[in-house]
């Protein structure tokens, strides 16, 4: 098997996990004995520096052409004046567009020793365990947008069809997980959660009758995160609440450092990244956590490569890690980010060579 995977690095931080992320997949390659070819590319502001365009065709014909996408992070300072005509943003959101990503997964999930690092008390994020499915490719960051000096909108719509394919994939998972489904909508003020009502409802009664549904409003979701996360299973929403929603429960989990993400289209491919920004305050300093970026690889090895085994041992591992402190300051450990990446691997390998002499 052969499977060619592009790393587009971006910005800020984004370039420093990256790194770690190349020599992860380095490492599983050698361990499992599988070909595997890296290339790299550009996007977001370094991309905007180097041709004019956030996402330029080369990138997306790369993209087009290999079994996976890892990206670091894109954007910072030097290219956010509101009056910019190409922001780094737009390259990410058209390569996920373009991929046809409609199903951002955000698994959160709460390493018992790094409970006394958020600032909630430790009984109320206990037992934190939640995949949150973000709809990620319509809504308000797709609709037609009017960028006036005295007017702007930004118009929000969904279809039924864009609805049912990401529920009907969260039902699925929550199906697997033996869990329940939450909606997460607005449907008291606006027409587009109305219709997530009611197709998540059709979707659920006919296509899941065994799997266990709710919905909730998301201001009210955006306060149960906190003081109640442990209630949640699998979380299906718009767009633009899953982003604010993800950002905000990884203040559970210890940093946002430390939350991946797959995204994930009807087939094989996907696009791996951290949900954390490029962090330009920062950046260049070596202390970014690479650990959302190294369970990100672990997501891809069983996505898209179907390698579940191999996924499942980065995960042992970065748990290993933490548990020992093996990390970067903001969960408190003393790493920098190339050495939480090396103890990682090690981990790895450790795991790796147990496994195989009991086989
Ligand atoms: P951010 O996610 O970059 O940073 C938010 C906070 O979390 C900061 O305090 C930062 O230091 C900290 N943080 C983030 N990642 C960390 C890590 N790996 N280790 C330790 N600490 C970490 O969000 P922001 O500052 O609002 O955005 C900065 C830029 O990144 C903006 O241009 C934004 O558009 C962009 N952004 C890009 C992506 C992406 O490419 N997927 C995601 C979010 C934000
Ligand atoms: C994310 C980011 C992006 C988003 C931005 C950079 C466009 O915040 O991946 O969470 O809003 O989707
Ligand atoms: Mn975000």
């Amino acid at each position: 098997m052969s499977s060619k995977i592009l790393m587009l690095p971006g910005d800020g931080i984004g370039v420093e996990v990256t790194a770690e992320a190349e020599k992860l997949i380095k490492a599983l390659a050698e361990l499992y004995g599988v070909d595997i070819e890296m290339e790299s590319g550009l996007i977001g502001g370094a991309a905007i520096d180097a041709t004019g365009e956030p996402l330029p065709e080369e990138t997306l014909a790369l993209c087009e052409a290999c079994d996976a996408v890892v990206l670091g992070a894109v954007g910072g300072p030097k290219w956010s004046d509101p009056r910019a005509e190409k922001r780094p943003e737009q390259g990410l959101l058209d390569l996920r567009k373009a991929l046809k990503l409609y199903a951002n997964l955000r698994p959160v999930r709460l390493h018992p020793s790094l409970a006394n690092i958020s600032p909630l008390k430790e009984e109320h994020i206990q037992n934190v365990d939640m995949m949150v499915v973000r709809e990620l490719t319509g809504g308000s960051y797709f609709g037609e947008k009017v960028d006036g000096d005295d007017f702007a909108s930004d118009e929000c719509s969904y279809s039924r069809e864009e609805i049912e394919r990401v529920v009907a994939m969260a039902a699925e998972m929550a199906r697997n997980r033996y869990g329940k489904l939450t909606m997460i909508d607005k449907a008291n003020v606006m027409a587009t959660s109305r219709l997530w009502r009611k197709v998540t409802a059709e979707v659920m009664q006919k296509r899941f009758p065994d799997v266990h549904y709710d919905f909730m409003l998301v201001d009210a979701a955006a306060m149960h995160i906190v003081a109640n996360p442990a209630q949640f299973n699998v979380i299906v929403t718009e767009n633009m609440f899953g982003d604010i929603l993800t950002d905000e429960a990884s203040v559970l989990v210890g940093s946002m450092g430390m939350l991946p993400s797959a995204s994930l289209g009807d087939g094989q491919k996907g696009l791996y990244e951290p949900i954390h920004g490029s962090a330009p305050e920062i950046a260049g300093r070596e202390i970014a956590n690479p650990f959302g970026m190294l369970a990100s690889v672990g997501m891809m090895f069983e996505y898209s490569l179907g390698m579940r085994e191999a996924s499942r041992q980065v995960e042992l591992a970065l748990w290993d890690c933490i548990s020992v402190g093996q990390c970067t300051l903001d969960i408190g450990g003393n790493l920098r980010t190339s050495e939480a990446g090396d103890a990682v691997i090690e981990r790895l390998r450790a795991i790796h060579t147990k496994r195989v002499a009991f086989v």
